[in-house]
């Protein structure tokens, strides 16, 4: 049971949940479409490709009357859990994407709470498709823990815990996803291992030296509850340029 201001979450099986009773219906990530970002690739075998590492619970709305507020404001809450999952050396980790940009210099960011268990985001500053890379970060969050993915970071999430992960993320509605760069580059340009090492991903030419950080980003009650709030509050998601520049040139 994870409580939380906002509703009452139950882990089930299978990494299905619940919230305040009801349960969501989410989309499943196979272990067989981690194929092109996994370290070893070999890893995967007839037998466990169909493996489910993470569900995503998109677009949950805890009380129907929150639905217009996330509309109005073109943003949606989403809900994943990971399973506690050895990828070979590799801890169970999402697949990773890049955001495309929302005014011309700045992709669209997107904020993410641990809400359960303990989470390693890897975000990383990509320039181009050669993999030049400017900046690696391995930002640790545990439970209540918010992290911000700045504007013109990818993304990956590890699960380093013992049990399942449980986060939470408010987005944009406006855009998708874009995994190429990952598949390209066959995942990020550093690999975290199941004993914490960061090991170089080849594919990438020079990576810069990761940094380990720690930073969070305020929240005060739950991202969902804050956003209800005061959604103006949240207005960055879809307009970068309203963020403080100490987030979008982090430290
Ligand atoms: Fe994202």
């Amino acid at each position: 049971m994870i409580n939380y201001p906002f509703g009452r979450l139950e882990l089930g099986e299978n990494l299905g949940i619940t919230l305040n009773g009801t349960p969501l219906k989410g989309e499943p990530r196979f272990l067989r479409d981690l194929k092109p970002v996994l370290r070893n690739p070999e890893f995967i075998t007839d037998q466990n490709s169909g493996k489910v590492l993470y569900m995503m619970y998109r677009s949950v709305v805890v009380d129907p009357m929150h639905s217009e507020a996330f509309r109005m404001h073109s943003v949606r809450f989403d809900i994943t859990v990971m399973d506690s999952y050895l990828l070979d050396r590799e801890p169970n980790k999402t697949l990773g994407h890049v955001h495309p940009e929302a005014v011309p210099g700045f992709s669209y960011p997107e904020l993410y709470q641990v809400l359960h268990g303990r989470a390693v985001y890897l975000l990383q500053r990509l320039h181009d498709s050669r993999g030049r890379v400017s900046e690696f970060l391995a930002v640790e969050a545990g439970p209540g823990d918010a992290v911000l993915i700045p504007p013109n970071y990818g993304h990956v999430t590890v699960n380093v815990g013992e049990c399942q992960l449980v986060m939470a993320n408010l987005v944009s509605t406006r855009f998708s996803s874009n995994y190429g760069p990952y598949k390209e580059l066959r995942g990020a340009s550093y690999y975290l291992l199941k004993d914490g090492v960061l090991e170089p991903n080849p594919n990438y030419p020079d990576p810069p030296k990761p940094i380990w950080s720690k930073v969070k980003y305020p929240v005060s009650k739950d991202i969902y509850t804050d956003f209800i709030c005061c959604p103006k509050s949240y207005a960055f998601l879809n307009d970068p340029t309203r963020i403080g520049m100490r987030y979008c040139q982090r430290q």
